[in-house]
């Protein structure tokens, strides 16, 4: 974060430092609509539960799941190393699937698969995936694999990624999935820092209606690992593959495996997967979970936050199992709890923009867990696109990933969700395993743009500097004061950086690197990275209040803010904006935008320049990547493109600059 210096704000000269600016203000509240409230899965109560006894809380949601053996301790905290459900042993594949099957559900749908190419789709009941695990658990037998080795996972959204992933749950073996848009130096830097001796991947998957190779792109990251023994391959598109000695196909290998796989129980902290998280700088960390923890916290904030009913609802998270989100809600808690989910292959716009809301009305979808990066491309392809399809199932709409603009959250509620759902704004990350702070449905008045309150059983708290508890209406960084159960345990082979990243800055806190503000009602609002932080004039503005400032102007989709050295204030605020479908950009666009900012905000956060570009930078999982545009607003040459989607669009941006509209 930038150094501090003392506030001078609007009130006068004389407050305390201040950590963060709290400029945006917001009066709009949705209610939970009555019916839901009525036959919620969770109700005010549980806050009350969890605040007399937390770790009770936590014991009452691990008996959701099935065990081979109690647990004999909750929690056994060593501060900054936990361990929960210590002595419990359990099988995660066995409480994703088996248990379901036995339960007489094996005829219910775990999974509608619908692939990018229309017509392309599979149903799997929990029998099947039952059958489809233990054969590919086998298969994983045959190979070699045993408990605790390291599978590497480079496949498309198909459903032999969740099976893959729940093959290695079932055996003890610990899965390390890399998303399939990474280069083969990512994977291969991936598949040493684990060790791993399997990779399972596939010909190609299907984007952009071209099928897409995968296969090539592990040829090379594995001619330079020793270590990999065997090449897993499942035939998606039919692409030509090079083979090498160590490839196997899945369809020779796992087809003819029995489908039957008596699950072990394993350790409740014996690991259950590895998961890169790239941060801003250097090596990728490996972040660690286990089972018992990470299980239960997974499935029981999936049924609380979108009030799951498992009978009737149809569940659908866009996210790519290749995140933390697929992980924690496509795989582990939705199958923990026998929900009925859809995975999607492609992309939104394949073939025509309305994909999304024809699979919403093709498996009536109920409950939709999307992020801010793609309500807010659908809100800049216009609002008649979704008006042409029923979406009149839907009761619950969630976003993660990051800060929701209110006015993408407005969009959100009433062009997808007809003003009948609420929206749940979760935060949480790799990290955390599990959602943190999130409205409950059923529960809570939300605010549009507000994660509003720790989950019960989470003790997140703002803090200053000094890591005191900021007052309302206060601003500062987002800690996490006790341990909870789907913390990742350490970073793969590395308790030094664990300690130094997340438990240094504040002594006996975690800490998630967001800066957050707490308003006049004690509820909270995440502020994004405290790297992003801008310092103007003395003061700390978050770029997320600006960037929802520019959102609130009905020609502006999408906004992004970084601060920039000038000589004048330190810091100034210059803004990347794209505007919607229906505007057009005009000459005094720039400085009607400023003037808006001005007048939300305050002056102090009027930004110094406006650009408007066709396209923003992201990284593949859908994060603005500030850094690069703050190389542009300051005329340096790029840092490191790698993780950015599509290169070109930096060269659309740079070309604007020249044209930067600056007043005053
Ligand atoms: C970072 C974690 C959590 C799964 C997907 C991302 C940002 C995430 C929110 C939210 C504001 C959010 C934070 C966090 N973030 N959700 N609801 N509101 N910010 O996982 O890649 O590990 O990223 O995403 O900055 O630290 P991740």
């Amino acid at each position: 974060m930038a150094p501090e210096t003392p506030g001078h704000g609007p009130g006068g000269g004389n407050q305390t430092q201040e950590t963060l600016s709290n400029l945006l203000q917001e009066t709009r509240r949705f209610e939970p609509p009555a019916d839901l409230a009525a036959a919620a899965n969770v109700t005010a109560s549980a806050y009350d539960e969890a605040q007399r006894d937390r770790l009770a809380f936590w014991e009452r949601a691990a008996e959701r799941l099935s065990w081979a053996d109690r647990w004999d301790t909750t929690l056994e905290w060593n501060p900054p190393f936990a361990k929960w459900f210590v002595g419990g042993r359990l099988n995660v594949a066995y409480n994703c699937v088996d248990r379901h099957v036995e339960a007489g559900n094996g005829g219910k749908v775990a999974y509608h698969w619908e692939g990018e190419p229309e017509g392309d789709s599979r149903t799997i009941t929990y029998s099947d995936l039952q059958r489809e695990v233990s054969k590919a658990a086998n298969a994983l037998l045959e190979l070699g694999v045993r408990k605790g080795d390291r599978v590497a996972i480079y496949l498309p959204m198909i459903p032999e990624l969740p099976i893959s992933m729940l093959a290695c749950a079932r055996i003890g073996a610990v899965h390390s999935v890399v998303f399939g848009g990474f280069s083969a130096t990512a994977l291969k830097n991936r598949i040493d820092d684990a060790d791993a001796k399997v990779v399972i991947t596939a010909d190609g998957g299907y984007r952009r209606n071209a099928p897409s190779a995968l296969k090539p792109t592990v040829d090379e990251a594995v001619a330079e690992c020793p270590q990999v023994e065997h090449v897993l391959v499942v035939r998606r598109t039919g692409q030509e593959v090079g083979a090498t000695d160590r490839d196997v196909w899945w369809h020779d290998l796992v087809d003819r495996q029995s489908d039957q796989h008596t699950p072990e129980a394993h350790d409740a902290e014996d690991p259950l997967y590895i998961l890169y998280t790239s941060g801003t700088t250097g090596k990728p960390k490996g972040i660690l979970h286990t089972g018992g923890g990470y299980l239960t916290q997974t499935a029981w904030t999936h049924q609380a936050v979108f009030d799951l009913k498992p009978e009737t609802d149809i569940y659908w998270c866009t996210a790519d199992i290749g995140w933390v989100t697929g992980h924690s809600y496509i795989v582990y808690g939705p199958l923990a709890n026998g929900a009925t989910s859809v995975i999607y292959e492609g992309t939104p716009d394949t073939p025509h923009r309305g994909r999304f809301w024809e699979i919403v009305q093709k498996y009536k979808i109920t409950l939709l867990y999307t992020a801010p990066t793609a309500i807010r491309t659908f809100m800049k392809w216009g609002d008649d696109i979704p008006a042409k399809f029923d979406m009149s199932s839907l009761r619950v709409l969630g976003s993660v990933g990051e800060p929701i603009n209110p006015e993408a959250y407005v969009w959100y509620r009433e062009h997808i969700g007809g003003n009948r759902c609420p929206v749940v704004d979760t935060w949480w990350q790799t990290e955390t395993g599990a959602i943190m702070i999130s409205p409950l449905p059923g529960v809570t008045a939300a605010k549009p743009g507000a994660a509003m309150r720790p989950l019960p059983g989470i003790s997140a708290d703002v803090v200053d500097d000094q890591g005191n508890s900021v007052p309302n209406g206060g601003g500062g960084f987002l800690v996490v004061r006790e341990p909870w159960p789907a913390m990742l345990r350490t970073i793969w082979g590395d308790d030094q950086r664990y300690i130094d990243t997340y438990w240094s800055r504040f002594e006996g806190m975690y800490f998630p690197g967001d800066g957050a503000k707490r308003d006049e009602d004690g509820d909270l609002w995440l502020l994004g990275r405290v790297d992003d932080v801008m310092l103007v004039s003395g003061h700390n503005i978050s770029t997320t209040e600006v960037e929802s400032a520019l959102v609130s102007h009905p020609k502006v989709a999408e906004a992004a803010v970084v601060g920039a050295t000038d000589p004048v204030t330190g810091q100034a605020i210059v803004s990347f904006v794209i505007l919607r479908g229906s505007a057009e950009e005009s000459d005094d666009i720039g400085a009607e935008l400023r003037a808006h900012v001005a007048k939300t905000l305050g002056p102090i956060a009027k930004p110094r320049q406006i650009l408007v570009v066709p396209e923003l930078p992201k990284t593949r999982s859908g994060k603005i990547m500030r850094r690069l545009l703050r190389d542009v607003a300051e005329n340096r040459s790029l840092g490191d493109v790698t993780t950015l989607t599509d290169s070109s669009v930096m060269n659309l941006i740079s070309e604007k600059l020249p044209s930067a509209k600056s007043e005053d």
